[in-house]
């Protein structure tokens, strides 16, 4: 085209300065975006990651345990030995059979034909949920749960039936009892059995024995989340749901929280009859689970250093965890309740009618560059009653800056309940 031609053109086109056209389109979007509530998660991550915040408020692991110097290893045997590590692939048997072995750990017999690689959990239960769903049906879920959770099933406008969650035993039985005794038959249950999130609790095992077996009565599949499952810090740890009775539970694992978030690899355990439906609608969403990743994970596998770079995890989180409750008890106003996690990376606390913890964050914040997540993110409802709660990580922050990160807090907290 002419160049006085394609400048006629431009010059009808409003433009910024850079000569960028101004003015995009507003297409007219899907009905079950007018739900999205912006993610108060995604907020957070640009917020405490300032310089000088002291953040207790997203799920991180701690960056300086990452495996770098071993997954480099790997990486770098991978891609020297056969660059077709970076074309799209099948997915890779030798890291299913790595997964196989690593389930085992964790008290999960099971097959490779029954492992679909994913790109993390939080694809896990998005295909999941798109397999599970038709459009307004049913799940059940805790009142407070994981965020990611609610954006996974979100496209298909379901209805949630929660039920509540206790803070030293785990999600309430009976009350999924009461529904599905009533006639109610939701498409799923969804169950974060050990270090849920928000609340920091691993459900008792009378719950667990429990639960799978109302799921075989009443036939309604559990989808296990077991992101936390690995990071165990007391006594042994309690079988998951799919190592207590297979049958009706699909389980989520990953690799984020145990070597690092953006490997972007983690894997489903499910019945082989799954394996075609997922293949298909993992295929529409991202192709496949990226092979350069798979095949460094199963080379860091391989060398055997999973279970010495577990133990250091649990130790290490273990002190932190310790040093967090310490510095509540020592710091925290009388009358304030926590919970102790056995698992995962929260403490969720309870600051007792009164205190409005959105209202404290922006004090904390501002004031003592404080993060936290105050608890009515977590609400499937958002009836506010967790209002009065907060979410701490603790596997994110050093130790070092944990007691005074909580001392800090506790003097706003001390001013609010004044
Ligand atoms: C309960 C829970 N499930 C799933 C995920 C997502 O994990 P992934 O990084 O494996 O997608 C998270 C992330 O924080 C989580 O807390």
């Amino acid at each position: 085209m002419p160049t006085s031609e394609a400048g006629s053109i431009r010059s009808a086109v409003s433009s910024d300065e850079s000569g960028i056209p101004t003015g995009e389109c507003h297409p007219r979007l899907a009905r079950w975006t007018k739900s999205i509530r912006k993610s108060s998660l995604q907020e957070m991550l640009l917020t405490a990651t300032r310089p000088g915040t002291v953040s207790f408020a997203l799920g991180l692991p701690a960056p300086e345990l990452f495996p770098a110097a071993a997954l480099a290893k790997a990486a770098v045997d991978v891609l020297g030995h056969d660059p077709s590590a970076l074309q799209y692939a099948p997915s890779l048997a030798s890291l299913k059979r790595h997964i196989v072995e690593i389930m085992s750990m964790r008290g999960v017999a099971c097959r490779e034909a029954q492992i679909f690689l994913t790109a993390g959990a939080q694809q896990g239960m998005s295909l999941l949920a798109r397999l599970l769903l038709n459009p307004g049906d049913k799940v059940i879920a805790e009142e407070l749960i994981y965020t990611g959770f609610q954006q996974a099933i979100e496209p298909a406008e379901p209805c949630v039936l929660t039920v509540p969650t206790d803070r030293l035993t785990g999600m309430d039985v009976d009350a999924v009892e009461l529904l599905l005794s009533s006639g109610e038959r939701p498409a799923f249950i969804y169950s974060i059995t050990d270090g849920h999130n928000p609340v920091g609790v691993s459900m008792s095992l009378d719950k667990r024995v429990r639960l799978v077996e109302l799921a075989r009565r009443y036939e309604v599949p559990i989808m296990e989340d077991d992101a936390y499952g690995f990071l165990s810090y007391d006594s042994a740890p309690l079988p998951p749901l799919r190592g207590i009775d297979p049958r009706w539970v699909l389980y989520i694992g990953s690799f984020s929280k145990i070597l690092a978030p953006n490997l972007r690899i983690g894997w489903l355990i499910v019945p082989e009859s799954l394996m075609d439906n997922l293949s298909i609608v993992k295929e529409g969403s991202d192709i496949d689970t990226a092979t350069f990743s798979q095949r460094t994970v199963a080379a860091y596998l391989e060398g055997g250093h999973l279970p010495g770079h577990l133990r250091t995890l649990r130790a290490e989180y273990a002190r932190r965890r310790a040093e967090m409750i310490s510095a509540l008890q020592e710091h925290f106003p009388p009358g304030i309740r926590w919970s102790v996690p056995s698992s995962g990376v929260f403490i969720w606390v309870n600051l007792g009618s009164g205190v409005d913890t959105s209202k404290l964050l922006k004090v904390a914040l501002e004031k003592e560059k404080i993060a936290f997540i105050p608890g009515r993110a977590f609400e499937v409802r958002e009836n506010h009653h967790a209002a009065n709660c907060l979410r701490l990580n603790f596997s994110n922050c050093p130790a070092s800056q944990i007691t005074d990160g909580i001392m800090r807090l506790a003097r706003l907290v001390k001013a609010e309940m004044a």
